[in-house]
């Protein structure tokens, strides 16, 4: 779900609230609503996307210096206009928008109905405005009256709240992210940057257990008691720019594009190609010190680039696993001596936190792999490695998906510095590697191939080696924004079952890369399923005859063994983009999706 909060001079607030919605739009779009405050308060909200409230509010002027706005994902309660945030008070004098989960709430709602309450939704967060409400009729004054409610609440939320006639918002924290955005004439709030983006890049990143009390003069932040907390400004160097389509048709072509940057800047300054060495100041202190394991844990995409890691690792000699996030928690391997890396490029996915507090707990170092400077993986954990690739908007992961993997060969290298061999040649393919990247952007034909392909029975995604996630990759992009059906497959797999699946309606993707015997191997699979008559699509750099067995070839560069899959990929992204956009889906928000779950 998505926050933002604004407290300011002028007549902007209404603008401001639905901009940030529209900014925030890529973390949940289920419903969506505002409230606008003054002696009394506005709320509007609406089921659907945010065009649904925009039409809503089509014609009102909705006047008033603060206010707060949502956008949902569901977690309680079906998405229902009465169910879409903010959430008020029986009287309508409070308003509150949550994200989250209050994991006592059904309690509290009947302690509430006990006493006369009556509820208007499902959610858990109906609670919070009727709990600031009867302090108010107890007497607190409104900040007070917010700091008890919140005392009463267990579990996860960024929470921001409105009450009619008090000219000031209320916001705080706990395990969910929230941002303070400092303006020129005014002061925003946000689950994100991109929410207030264009009007500032001064921002205070609240921990949990933060209140933060916002007037038209100033803005306050204290710990649950009421005791003031030192904060830092810090300025975000993104460019509005950056979170705008600039001219591409959707966000996730744009990022696509931004490939070559995006690894330009994750390279920036950490290689030293002479003396053979992979510096990351982030990582101060565990260069050189090998750990006996590394344990990967992630989710989704990420959970694509862990794969990725714990091979190259493993190749260079230390042990290492790649786990699903969810399941890590569960499973609780022994962590001695083990450094447990969580890769998430939100640094807000609640799987994986989970996974790295398991971890922690049980006196693991941690190290997280993310996009977002401030997140809570990356104030969690002993380390933050940020992977630098720029805000990415589309939901489906792209350029942070290339980021996070040329990152985690940066940590492999870093982690045995200049104590293997090979590594004046990895390094420089790495600085080859966005020139190469930009080859393959001007010269693809995945357009023409996806139109040859829409409509097919299913789409079977293989290859062997680091060619392995890669094809997990490429069929979990297709099936996020295409709605096929698709699965991947190490390459030597598919004859264990899946097979009997394949006919001539059902194109292959092979992706084969160099000439070794993994790379031979793969060229024989796919003469196995080109003999059942399959269309086969080929994505190699040509150093085998695969193209013999193909119906068509996506071409990439000559490279590395480690960074031509991510020049692979890159035409997995773009098959599977040009496919959604000729089946006509919903590209940057696929549905039932969320760029960063929140929820376990
Ligand atoms: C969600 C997104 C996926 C993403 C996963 C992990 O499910 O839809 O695209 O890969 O979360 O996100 P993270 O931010 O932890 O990398």
């Amino acid at each position: 779900c998505g926050i933002i909060g604004y407290i300011g001079a002028g007549n902007e607030t209404l603008s401001v609230l639905m901009g940030g919605l529209n900014n925030l739009e890529y973390r949940g779009y289920d419903s969506a609503g505002i409230a606008v405050g003054g002696s009394s308060l506005s709320v509007v909200k609406r089921s659907g996307e945010i065009e649904a409230l925009e039409a809503a509010l089509n014609g009102h002027s909705i006047a008033g210096s603060l206010g707060i706005g949502h956008t949902r994902w569901s977690t309680h309660g079906p998405p229902t206009n009465a169910n879409a945030h903010p959430h008020t008070s029986e009287s309508g004098a409070v308003a509150v928008v949550h994200n989250g989960i209050i994991e006592n709430y059904e309690a509290l709602k009947q302690e509430l109905q006990a006493e006369g309450v009556t509820f208007q939704s499902d959610t858990d967060t109906e609670v919070v405005p009727h709990l600031i409400e009867r302090e108010r009729t107890r007497g607190a004054d409104p900040e007070t009256a917010f700091r008890r409610a919140v005392a009463q609440l267990e579990g996860s939320y960024a929470l921001a709240a409105v009450i009619a006639g008090t000219d000031a918002v209320f916001a705080v924290r706990n395990d969910s992210p929230l941002v303070l955005g400092i303006g020129q004439d005014g002061y925003f709030l946000g689950s994100d940057v991109p929410a207030f983006l264009e009007y500032t890049d001064q921002v205070v990143y609240l921990d949990d257990g933060e209140m933060v009390t916002l007037t038209q003069s100033q803005y306050s932040v204290t710990d649950l008691d009421g005791t003031p907390v030192d904060t830092t400004v810090e300025t975000v160097d993104w460019d509005i720019e950056d979170t705008g389509k600039s001219g591409y048709e959707h966000y996730m072509l744009k990022e696509i594009h931004e490939q070559p940057t995006a690894l330009r800047q994750t390279l920036s300054g950490r290689v030293n190609e002479q003396a053979g060495t992979v510096e990351l100041e982030d990582l101060d202190g565990l260069a050189g010190r090998e750990p006996a394991g590394v344990q990967l844990v992630a989710c989704g995409t990420s959970y694509h680039a862990a794969l990725y890691g714990a091979r190259m690792l493993r190749e260079q000699g230390i042990p290492a696993t790649a786990t699903i996030a969810s399941e890590y928690a569960l499973e609780r391997p022994p962590v001695a001596d083990q450094l447990v890396v969580g890769v998430t490029q939100s640094g807000e996915t609640a799987d994986t936190l989970s996974a790295l507090r398991t971890a922690a707990q049980r006196g693991a170092e941690t190290v997280a792999v993310t996009n977002v400077v401030g997140s809570t993986a990356a104030r969690e954990c002993d380390h933050a490695l940020y992977i630098r690739a720029g805000p990415e908007i589309g939901v489906a992961a792209t350029k942070t998906f290339s980021s996070q993997l040329v990152t985690l060969r940066l940590l492999t290298e870093h982690l045995t510095n200049g104590t293997t061999d090979g590594i004046h040649d990895r390094l420089a393919t790495l600085r080859a590697l966005p020139g190469a990247l930009q080859e393959v952007l001007d010269e693809t034909q995945a357009p023409a191939v996806a139109e040859e392909y829409v409509g097919a029975d299913g789409y079977f995604f293989i290859g062997r080696g680091y060619n392995y996630p890669v094809s997990l990759e490429g069929a979990l992009k297709f099936k996020e924004i295409t709605y096929e059906h698709a699965e991947g497959f190490p390459a030597g797999e598919l004859k264990h079952g899946t097979l009997a699946l394949v006919t001539n309606e059902t194109p292959v993707i092979a992706t084969v890369t160099g000439n070794d015997e993994a790379a031979r191997k793969t060229v024989g699979n796919v003469k196995e399923v080109e003999a059942r008559d399959a269309p086969v699509i080929a994505v190699t750099d040509g150093q085998t005859d695969v193209a013999r067995y193909a119906d068509h070839v996506l071409e990439i560069p000559d490279s590395h063994p480690t960074t031509a899959p991510i020049l692979a990929n890159t035409q997995l992204q773009l098959f599977a983009y040009h496919m959604a956009n000729e089946l006509g889906r919903a590209i940057d928000k696929p549905r039932n999706l969320a760029k960063s779950v929140t929820v376990e």
